[in-house]
Order: structure tokens, then sequence, then C-alpha cells
């Protein structure tokens, strides 16, 4: 079947894809988009989190043909031109990623709560990226970062 989406502002299109495809498999491996990434396939880790209508989704978990006439919103449709997004820019500050698979999954789900939460505490840090696992850091760099993206977002 054939899916057309708006990915990241553009409306992209997706050809001979097979019942069952999952939007990830859709991102990744038909439209070029290897920012989210494919942990677990089964939605336990968050590594594969895309905006789906402006909600944070796991984008394994949903069928290719869902996504049908919406609009998707992947990691690399954060940074505006050269300019990484503020949630972008504090992980890197905060040194938050080390091998990086869980990161992309992290950066959406710390966009969307620093968005809705411009002041998030540590419980509400700690609630949002609940679905987001990492087998590196320990966390704590992590919720160092969201706090910072959200300082930076407010200072803009
Ligand atoms: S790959 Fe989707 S939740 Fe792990
Ligand atoms: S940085 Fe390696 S899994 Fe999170």
């Amino acid at each position: 079947m054939r899916v057309n989406v708006t990915v990241n502002g553009e409306q992209r299109q997706a050809d001979d894809v097979w019942e069952g495809e999952s939007l990830l498999y859709v991102l990744r491996e038909r439209l070029g988009l290897p920012g989210s990434k494919n942990a677990c396939e089964q939605g336990e880790c968050g590594s594969c989190t895309v905006y789906l209508d402006g909600v944070p989704v796991c984008s394994c978990l949903v069928a290719a043909g869902q996504a049908q006439d919406r609009e998707v919103r992947t990691v690399e449709g954060l940074a505006e031109g050269d300019a990484l997004d503020p949630v972008q820019e504090a992980f890197v500050e905060a040194g938050a990623v080390q091998c990086g698979f869980c990161t992309p999954g992290l950066v959406v789900a710390a966009h969307d709560l620093v968005n809705r939460v411009p002041q998030p505490s540590d419980p509400e840090i700690r609630e949002a990226l609940a679905g987001n696992l990492c087998r590196c850091t320990g966390y704590e760099k992590i919720l160092d970062a969201v706090k910072l993206a959200a300082q930076k977002k407010s200072a803009r």
C-alpha cells in the first residue's frame, strides 16, 4: 500500500508498505530518517519516540497505515536549520549522551515535557521520561539536561 504522511513539515510518500509495517520502519528504511532508533521494537524502551499529530508515541507500535494523512515530527525535525533546539543543545552540554542510542527518543520526550511544563520538577521529569530507557548514563546527566533545557527555553 501507499502511505502519505507529512514528516517534519514535508509531504512524504512511501510505496509498497506491507500491512503491519511500523511507522518506525517507514521512517528509517523508506524515508531516510534514521534518527529514531529501533532497540526493542515492542514499546518498552522509547528509543523510537516521535511526535504523531503533536503527541509523543513509540513509532515502533504505530502501524504505518495509521499515520496516513497525519503529521509526524522526528528528532531530525526539531532543529531549525543549523540551530539545534535548546533540548538538543542541553543534552550535549550536560554530557547526557554516551552511546547515544536512547538519545533521540529522550530528546523528543524531553522536548514535549519542557513545552508543556516550562519549569518541571524532578518528579515531573522522571515521570515524563519513565518510558525511555538508557543503559549508559545512570539518568543523572539526563535530568541535568532537561533542567538545562528548561532554563534555555525560558531564556529565549
Ligand atoms: S524501539 Fe520502540 S519502544 Fe523500543
Ligand atoms: S546513552 Fe547509551 S543507552 Fe543511553
